[in-house]
């Protein structure tokens, strides 16, 4: 008699554990499909220019990779032109470009594709655009892209 009255709240308890095992288990499996069917809310092009950085902060030569709204953004020092920033999605399958120093292109690592730093044109492979451009303007030696200038 003693045994059942002590077994019946650690029976209760390991019930618990069990359901409390299930549900962290549908949450870890239905957390990300529901992400996927419903993405957070992330402006494609903000409407609002971003932040870069202090106006030094890249140095001639060098690049800073940013989130714009969804996607990436890559601002580039260039030798020729100064600040530029462009998308830094492929345009064409959609890969993240990435900016080479010693080659002096833009590189998308998926199918050899390459961009020139100084206007985001095509210099070869598959990529059927330029890269997208990006407004740059600087405010109390703040680095801004996108927005109004
Ligand atoms: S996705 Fe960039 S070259 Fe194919």
């Amino acid at each position: 008699m003693a045994d059942n009255k002590a077994s019946l709240p650690r029976r209760g308890f390991l019930k618990l554990i069990n359901q409390v095992i299930v549900a962290t288990g549908l949450a870890a499996i239905l957390g990300p499909v529901v992400a996927f069917f419903w993405p957070a809310e992330l402006e494609e092009v903000p409407s609002e220019p971003v932040a870069v950085g202090p106006v030094d902060s890249i140095p001639v030569g060098e690049s800073k990779t940013v989130r714009f709204g969804r996607y990436p953004a890559l601002v580039i020092n260039t030798q020729d032109k100064g600040l530029l920033a462009y998308s830094a999605v492929c345009t064409h399958f959609a890969c993240i470009v990435k900016w080479n120093p010693e080659s002096g292109m833009i590189e998308c690592p998926c199918h050899e594709g390459y961009f020139h730093p100084n206007d985001g044109s095509v210099i070869s492979g598959p990529p059927p655009e330029p890269l997208a451009p990006i407004s740059v303007f600087i405010e109390d030696d703040t680095l801004f892209i996108g927005g109004e200038a």
